[in-house]
């Protein structure tokens, strides 16, 4: 059975909490949409689309509860994590049809629909750039538990491996919260991926060793020029990428598209409590007195994007706001 991130269940949200993985595979369910706040906000349910869809789903649950407006729910939900751009959409997606007297259930099981279809369109538009035996450098998790199911960086080596392929994947760690190698990792065996978990900092040696074919990697918001927010340390792997004269590839279902911002500059950075650096598992590292800054993402700019991996194929940055005209979709400002 694949990994699934979250699904409805009985009227309440069942997700797995991330944070124990891959130690722990604990499935939490609730009915309170301040549960499923919470678990967005201490990362136990992560990952750009998952997070859109869980919201939805937030939403349909506040419903049921009374005694908040659609307004309120909304504000609640988006209050959790100010990056990635997917939150917005799929609280927006739920919140349009509660206030019109629609099914807000049927609205985010449509939600939820979508993203994974879009999730499996971006696996068959990727994965002919992975056939055969391709080593592939990726950061994060942008996998099944980021996206519900299929993943958006890992979806095109899935189905490059149904086709026949062998890929290899590098592995980042991702500190601080290790995503690289609790999640991809885990991930990556469930599928019987071949793969290696590297230090952070071992990319470029192994892109300048000529031991990497290509980078890919998810977004948490991508702007209309192309320039895009994922996990911090992304920005360094796009720049040794081009350094070392490697194709960098960049994944995401449309909810991701963030046509309102003009370049990256103005995209919300997250940033997180400075103990996720200064401990590692819960035991404190650094020396007491020490401080820590904690930006739980960074943007790189879309001169280093050699395509980006969509629903409707490949697309290089310059082609982007014009392909981005023909998909507004409403969002909530966010
Ligand atoms: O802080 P996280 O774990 O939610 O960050 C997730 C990422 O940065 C992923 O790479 C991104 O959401 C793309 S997921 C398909």
């Amino acid at each position: 059975m694949p990994v699934r991130a979250l699904w409805w269940e009985s009227g309440k949200l069942a997700y797995i909490d991330q944070r124990l993985l891959p130690g722990r595979l604990r499935v939490v369910r609730t009915a309170r949409v301040r549960d499923v706040a919470q678990a967005i906000r201490t990362l136990a349910v992560r990952g750009a689309p998952t997070i859109g869809v869980a919201a939805a789903f937030g939403m349909v649950l506040a419903k049921a509860e009374g005694g908040r407006s659609p307004d309120a729910a909304a504000r609640l939900l988006a209050s959790t994590r100010p990056t990635a751009r997917d939150l917005f959409v799929g609280i927006e997606a739920v919140r349009r049809a509660w206030a019109a007297g629609e099914d807000a259930l049927a609205a985010a099981e449509a939600y939820r629909e979508r993203i994974v279809e879009e999730c499996h369109a971006i696996g068959i538009s990727g994965a002919p750039v992975f056939r055969g035996k391709p080593r592939v450098l990726t950061h994060c998790n942008a996998g099944a538990l980021a996206t519900v199911e299929w993943g958006t960086a890992l979806a095109p080596l899935r189905v490059a491996k149904q086709r026949g392929g062998e890929p290899f994947v590098w592995v980042d760690e991702t500190r601080p919260l290790l995503q690289g190698s609790r999640l991809t990792a885990w991930e990556l065996g469930q599928e019987h991926i071949r793969h290696a978990v590297i230090a952070d900092g071992a990319a470029g040696h192994f892109m300048k060793a000529g031991e990497v074919d290509s980078v890919i990697v998810g977004a948490d918001r991508i702007a209309r020029n192309g320039d895009f927010a994922n996990k911090v340390g992304t920005y360094e792997k796009a720049v040794l990428a081009n350094e070392n004269h490697l194709p960098f590839y960049v994944a995401a279902p449309w909810s991701t598209f963030d046509i309102s911002r003009p370049t990256g500059d103005s995209i919300p950075v997250e940033e997180r409590d400075e103990e996720e650096v200064l401990e590692l598992a819960g035991t404190r590292l650094a020396p007491r007195r020490s401080r820590a800054r904690n930006p739980a993402f960074d943007v790189t700019p879309a001169r280093y994007v050699t395509g980006f991996v969509t629903p409707e194929g490949i697309l290089p940055p310059a082609t982007l706001a014009k392909v981005l005209r023909g998909h507004r979709r409403p969002a909530m400002r966010g």
